[in-house]
């Protein structure tokens, strides 16, 4: 069980890890970016063996692999000083000669985060195990919006990473989690990254959290469509997407006015029925717009075998993965599902006639949370300048990181220009095709001149009616605003 360091404690804690050198972009180096889950034990302790002994290897032996170090190794490579911290913190434990780690250490954007190992010394994950972060984990904290809010929660936060994360631009963050191990975690890393306004709280979904309301819920929830709970991380004991619905249908209810919810999800199609009328239907009433952004989809048969494969601990013979898997189509086969679907699902409570809007599309490896914010804000300003009048008033802009691609052909007079594409350097990887003229119009963009400015400006330079320049202008700009390719 970690033990919390102070604040003196915790910065020459982080200061040895990043003056080592252990760093994600170091790990990936070492490890490659699919990590050491796939390694089977004696890969791993082979691994651990192989490694030359240098202060940053003994790191990445004890708090990347899991493998132990001997004692006298250790003291040659480790000041003295960082051991009895680690040992302190309980990261580290004394067995047989050696120095062994309790815990994995894993560096996310600016923190240094604590979690179980990622393959156990048993061969088999505790049921309860705290995960570390993840690819899921990294589209959750992608999918945040930034911009500052009063209270966030953090449902499902487990090492706590999201919360200390959302802490930077938050109040105060409430850190929520059924599994009581969280709590240690969280408060752990809380302190290691000197943070100091993330609270605990342990219970099941918003149980923790009842009558009370937050600016901003995060939910990396446990999605998996399973047929039993193998881990607490990945699985629920809810049917099918159950509780990933629930999720859904409770969040407003936890949500001031303007207030976002986003969340990663898993949702299931049936036979009969299309994915998005099942998942409207879940939506209906919430008083929210919502956003869906689907990035992957899977056949029934695939998700099974690609789910037991993932987590194969339990089932480590192939006749055993067969018998699971032939459980798991069953199960769906009973229960009529074709396909699963995953996602984000953002919801941003409001006031007034709800928009939702679902759309699929691979998820980018960058921010776009903001960019997301903008959207969302981008459409009350469509919604309350319908009439052209009013649009014309407003001063769009054109977002500094924007860029124009355009491709040429080559036919027997030269090269001949074949499309133009508006595209961000930020948010979600939209391309917009451009005729060459609207290109000139967005440039025109500043911020700075109304849309009425701006349109003049083109019907003069180029001797047409300004009235219907006026229209087309209008009509681009909502459709631009609408992909949120420009700021309004
Ligand atoms: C996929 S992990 C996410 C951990 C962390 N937030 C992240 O993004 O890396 C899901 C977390 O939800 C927790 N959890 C599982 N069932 C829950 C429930 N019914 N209510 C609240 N939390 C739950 C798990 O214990 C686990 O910590």
């Amino acid at each position: 069980m970690p033990q919390c360091l102070n604040a003196e404690e915790a910065k020459e804690f982080r200061d040895f890890f990043r003056d080592s050198g252990y760093t994600t972009q170091a790990l990936q180096k070492r490890f490659g970016a699919a990590g050491i889950r796939q390694l089977d034990l004696l890969k791993l302790y082979l691994l651990g063996i192989l490694l030359e002994p240098s202060r940053l290897t003994t790191l990445f032996r004890w708090f990347w692999i899991g493998v132990p170090v001997e004692t006298v190794t250790a003291a040659e490579l480790i000041p003295e000083r960082m051991i009895s911290l680690f040992l302190k913190a309980g990261v580290l434990a004394t067995k047989d000669g050696s120095l062994v780690s309790t815990a994995r250490v894993s560096p996310f954007a600016e923190y240094l985060i604590l979690s179980d190992h990622a393959v156990s010394r048993t061969g088999t994950l505790r049921a309860d195990t705290i995960l570390w972060p993840n690819p899921a984990t990294l589209i959750c904290y992608h999918l945040s919006i930034q911009t500052r809010v009063g209270r966030t929660l953090d449902l499902g936060t487990g090492n706590g990473i999201l919360a200390l994360a959302a802490a930077s631009h938050s109040g105060s963050v409430v850190a929520t989690d059924l599994n009581s191990r969280a709590r240690e975690f969280c408060v752990f890393n809380a302190a290691l990254n000197g943070v100091t306004n993330v609270e605990f709280r342990e219970g099941n979904a918003f149980e923790p959290v009842t009558g009370e309301r937050f600016d901003l819920i995060l939910a990396n929830p446990p999605f998996f469509v399973t047929p039993s709970v193998r881990r607490v991380y990945s699985d629920n004991s809810m049917e099918l997407d159950d509780f990933c619905r629930k999720l859904i249908r409770e969040a407003p209810e936890h949500l001031n006015e303007n207030g976002y919810c986003q969340m990663l999800a898993e949702w299931v199609q049936v036979q009969g029925q299309a994915w998005q009328d099942r998942l409207k239907e879940c939506f209906e009433g919430l008083g929210c717009d919502v956003w869906v952004l689907v990035n992957y989809v899977q056949s029934a048969s695939d998700y099974a075998v690609i789910r037991i494969q993932e987590d194969r601990d339990d089932v480590p013979t192939p006749e055993a993965q067969a018998a699971l898997t032939n459980q798991w189509q069953a199960y769906f086969e009973s229960n009529r599902v074709e396909a699963i679907y995953g996602g984000m699902i953002v919801l941003r409570k409001r006031e007034g006639r709800n928009w939702i809007r679902m759309e699929e599309l691979p998820h980018p490896q960058r921010p776009f949370g903001e960019f997301l914010r903008h959207t969302f804000e981008n459409r009350d300003v469509l919604e309350s300048h319908a009439a052209d009048e009013q649009l014309l008033a407003t001063r769009p802009a054109l977002p500094g990181s924007a860029r124009l691609q355009k491709q040429f052909a080559i036919c027997p007079e030269g090269w001949k220009l074949t499309s133009v594409d508006l595209q961000l350097g930020e948010g979600l990887p939209y391309s917009l095709a451009l005729q060459p003229q609207v290109a000139d119009f967005i440039a025109l963009l500043d911020g700075k001149k109304t849309l009425a400015e701006v349109a003049d400006r083109i019907a003069a330079a180029q001797s047409i009616d300004p009235a219907v320049v006026k229209r087309d202008c209008c009509r681009i700009t909502r459709q631009l605003a609408d992909r949120g390719l420009i700021h309004l």
